[in-house]
């Protein structure tokens, strides 16, 4: 479906971070909509690099790029003198930004802010030279624990993830003021589920989470009190409506991602039960992350639909069951 009549006929899209969950999502958008566009894919891809935290240093997997038909460049987007060859090598018309350390658990400060921030710098360094509009991925961790619904201008992020994101936002603000032959939009994601998380491992969202164990017959396992923990559970199809309308925005700046609306975890393991066609005891154990966690997070997408015209497509329970077919799919096939 398209959601703009854009002319993309020979314009060239870099796509950072294309062997990702949402990257890979645009990339085939682009293939499948705009089969005459020019798709630049680049990502650092996995390797066995770990973080302090156990978890892969980066996400990237072939196999989201399955049947993609476009180029597909193996870096890094902190390699400076990759990002000066790409520079001088192509012109791109429009730059999709979504490489990052995506793990919001991640405690190493000094990769955070090189890969979330200073790379971005340079990113934006050759929209400007190209002319390409910029639209990059925010994030609903720049808000914190700040109280529902969330807004432009009331972020507290409490880890450095949250920050990075903060600081982007900043850097794209002063860009905009200074650089007028191009547009940069921000774009806050909430919770985002939905095909091509999978290989995020237990980065992934909790619906592909709680999926796989209730079809493998194990009873989900939820934080007591999951009715009242809340979210705002956005599906990846409304993700890349927002970055097409935000390819030629009104104005420039931040905008919030999301449904607009809170759902609880306990309804997302209940509407996968139905959509499963299951009907286990749901355990509930202590929440050990009390005192920094989000409890309530609802985006206020007023400004989103005011100036993008983004209109979120997906009730959850639409969300859930468009997604189950992939995530038996993935049950067989990958875990089987
Ligand atoms: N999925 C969500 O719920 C969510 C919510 C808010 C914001 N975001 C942001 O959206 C963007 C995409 O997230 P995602 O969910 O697709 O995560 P992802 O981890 O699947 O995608 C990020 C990609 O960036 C690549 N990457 C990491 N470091 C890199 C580097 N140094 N150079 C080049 N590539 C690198 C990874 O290999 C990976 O493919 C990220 O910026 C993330 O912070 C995601």
């Amino acid at each position: 479906m398209r959601y703009s009549e854009i002319n993309l006929n020979h314009k060239t899209i870099l796509i950072t971070g294309g062997a990702g969950f949402i990257g890979s999502n645009l990339a085939f958008y682009f293939q499948e909509n705009y089969p005459d566009a020019h798709v630049v894919v680049l990502d650092l891809f996995r390797s066995n690099l770990t973080l302090s935290n156990g978890n892969l240093k980066s996400f990237g997997h072939f196999k989201n790029l399955l049947g993609f038909r476009g180029e597909v460049i193996s870096g890094d987007i902190n390699d400076k003198e990759l990002l000066s060859t790409l520079s001088q090598n192509y012109k791109f018309d429009y730059i999709f930004h979504e490489a990052a350390i995506s793990d919001t658990t991640v405690l190493e400060q000094d990769l955070m802010i090189q890969t979330n921030v200073n790379a971005f710098k340079d990113l934006l360094d050759i929209a400007v030279v190209h002319g390409a509009n910029m639209i990059y991925a925010s994030s609903g961790a720049t808000y914190g624990d700040a109280p529902s619904p969330q807004c432009v201008g009331c972020e507290a992020p409490q880890n450095v993830y949250g920050f990075s994101k903060l600081m982007m936002d900043h850097l794209a603000r002063q860009y905009s003021q200074k650089f007028e032959n191009i547009s940069i939009v921000g774009l806050r994601y909430f919770n985002v589920y939905g095909p091509r998380e999978f290989f995020k491992n237990k980065t992934a969202s909790m619906v592909v989470q709680f999926g796989h164990q209730l079809l493998s017959g194990k009873n989900p396992k939820l934080f007591e009190n999951s009715d009242k923990i809340l979210r705002d559970f956005i599906y990846i199809e409304d993700i890349i409506q927002a970055n097409i309308l935000a390819m030629h925005p009104k104005e420039n700046g931040v905008f919030n991602v999301g449904t607009g609306k809170a759902r609880s975890f306990q309804s997302m393991v209940d509407i996968l039960q139905k959509e499963l066609g299951t009907s286990f005891t749901c355990e509930y154990i202590p929440n050990p992350y009390v005192g920094r966690y989000q409890f309530h997070t609802e985006a206020d997408i007023e400004s989103t639909k005011a100036i993008l015209g983004y209109a979120p497509r997906f009730e959850f329970e639409e969300g859930i069951a468009a997604y189950v077919p992939e995530i038996k799919r993935l049950f067989e096939q990958e875990l089987s």
